[in-house]
């Protein structure tokens, strides 16, 4: 069957069809699906059935894999590369990650090395008498970056933020071992994408607590009004998950955000695997 690529028409996603990732996928098809990616952001494939090793290969195929901090307290068993995302309680106890990036971000922009992509895999979704509930947006955070005026623009090139890992609120408040192991980073306002060298804003309005050489104030004021514009209508995309969806996004190119509209007995249950990355440059 061929590829197809259909563009979602917001400003980042396309869906593919046309491919079985329970089966082995050729290096020229997945040239096509890389490519798809690199250009669009997140790509997703619909009615999939694949297991924890599939997805934990079909991630390798995008280089290193990255184990998340989350891994060591809610992995599969068996398959320690995924992290269970859920709000599933049993025995009185959540079998997941619960809430996992209610507020806008970038996956571990609080890293050296932050993640080249991030997969979920819905195993379950809820629904409200078949409404489906718990979508993800994404935001482009390169379209973001192409509609500031140049003012702007050149006030912000070449400099720095700082990350840092005690910045966000967690629904799981991380150890002290976790925020050793997390020392403030620095990382260029305006990153350039390592696979098609588009610049892309990332600036996080939790993780961000600074820029390089700027006061504080106005550092505050600046964070909050790009992070205010990444998620301008215009640049986003809403996907409405249905079971066997495979989604992946990139992490330079957008921003992401669950929408929290659902509880138990509501259930919602996603296998995540994480790209290993690069320093961003
Ligand atoms: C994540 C994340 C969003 C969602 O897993 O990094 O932000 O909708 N998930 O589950
Ligand atoms: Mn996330």
């Amino acid at each position: 069957m061929p590829i197809e690529i259909i563009p979602t028409g917001a400003a980042v996603g396309a869906e593919i069809r046309g491919v079985d990732l329970a089966q082995p996928i050729d290096d020229v098809s997945f040239a096509t699906i890389e490519r798809a990616y690199n250009e669009h952001g997140v790509i997703f494939f619909r009615d999939q059935h694949i297991t924890p090793p599939q997805q934990v290969a079909f991630t390798r195929r995008f280089g290193e894999i990255e184990f998340n901090i989350f891994g060591e307290r809610w992995s599969v068993a068996g398959s320690p590369e995924i992290v269970v995302v859920s709000n599933i309680t049993e025995d009185g106890r959540p079998i997941g990650v619960r809430r996992a990036g209610e507020n806008w971000h970038s996956d571990m922009c609080y890293t050296a090395r932050p993640p080249r992509g991030t997969m979920l895999y819905a195993l379950e979704t809820p629904d409200l008498h078949g409404l489906p509930l718990g979508d993800t947006e994404f935001a482009s955070a390169q379209a973001a970056w192409e509609a500031l005026p140049d003012r702007m623009r050149h006030r912000i090139e070449g400099r720095q933020a700082v990350f840092d890992f005690t910045g966000r609120k967690r629904a799981f408040p991380p150890t002290q071992t976790e925020i050793d192991r997390n020392p403030p980073v620095r990382h260029p306002i305006v990153r350039t994408h390592p696979c098609t060298g588009r610049e892309c804003l990332y600036v996080m309005r939790d993780d961000c607590t600074g820029i390089e050489g700027m006061d504080a104030a106005e550092a505050e004021a600046l964070i909050a009004a790009l992070a205010e514009h990444i998620i301008k209508p215009a640049f986003i995309y809403r996907h409405q998950w249905r079971a066997g969806d495979l989604l992946m996004w990139d992490n330079c190119t957008v921003q992401h955000r669950a929408i929290q509209d659902y509880d138990m007995p509501r259930r919602r249950l996603m296998h995540r695997t994480t790209m290993g990355g690069a320093v961003p440059t």
